[in-house]
């Protein structure tokens, strides 16, 4: 008989800092879920209002994009240690551990979620460009190219991108994004990198559990879509 070794599917979902409020249910949500259904969850925190401080005092205080970038990504840390205070999911630093857990994990027959630090790949791959275009969407996707993976999921706290007469946009070509300037609620960089690396980006609704049910499994959900 030939053994036959199934990867586990892998998920790569930002973690929107709008969804302050609700966060630390969603995840422990997301927890449970990849346990049940024995799927591989990768959490990248958004940098939420953190973040947003950083960009708030960065002109009146004078900060260089330079110094704004890296600490734009330790307030990603910020809200990881927020999100997983009190709730029992691991913070990871280096890709290798991720599917050091994941192989563990299937071992053992379950799934795993863990929550991703992104300094360090960045520091150590720093690839991306260092400023306010490129945000926590841009290095969700870029943890995911780094994964191997061609798909990242944003979780935040709307039913995805609307049109200028305020209804959902089911599908939109990051192309066509480029070519329009049209951003929705995605960080300038995202369709570029998008359409670059030729990788999809699902944008969902995290204040309903159903639609993630649905889109952790592959479902069509109400969302929308970013193709390359
Ligand atoms: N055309 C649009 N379609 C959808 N949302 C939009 C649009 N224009 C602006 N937004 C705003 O974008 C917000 C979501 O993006 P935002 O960057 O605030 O959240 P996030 O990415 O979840 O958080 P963070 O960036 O802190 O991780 C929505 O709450 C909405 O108000
Ligand atoms: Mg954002």
């Amino acid at each position: 008989m030939v053994a036959v070794s199934v990867a586990m599917s892998m998920s790569v979902v930002k973690l929107g800092g709008s969804l302050f409020k609700e966060g630390r249910s969603i995840l422990r949500f997301l927890r449970d879920f990849a346990a049940e259904r024995g799927l591989s969850i990768v959490v990248v925190p958004g940098g939420g209002p953190f973040a947003d401080f950083i960009r708030k005092i960065s002109s009146s205080a004078g900060i260089s994009d330079e110094a704004s970038h890296w600490m734009s990504i330790l307030a990603m840390h910020q809200y990881a240690f927020f999100l997983t205070d009190g709730v029992e999911v691991p913070l990871v630093e280096r890709l290798e551990e991720i599917s050091h857990t994941e192989r563990g994990a299937e071992k053992a027959g379950g799934g795993t979620c863990v929550v991703f630090l992104p300094f360090n790949l960045l520091r150590e791959e720093d690839e991306l460009k260092h400023s306010w275009d490129v945000s926590s969407d841009t290095i969700a996707a870029f943890v995911a190219k780094k994964l191997g993976e061609r798909k990242i999921i944003k979780i935040t706290d709307v039913d995805g991108i609307y049109d200028d007469k305020g209804r959902i946009i089911h599908r939109i070509h990051a192309r066509d994004m480029i070519k329009r300037g049209f951003l929705g609620c995605v960080d300038a960089e995202l369709p570029r990198f998008l359409a670059e690396n030729r990788m999809r980006c699902i944008i969902v609704n995290g204040k309903r559990r159903e639609r993630l049910e649905k889109v952790l499994l592959g479902e069509h959900v109400e969302c929308t879509e970013i193709l390359p």
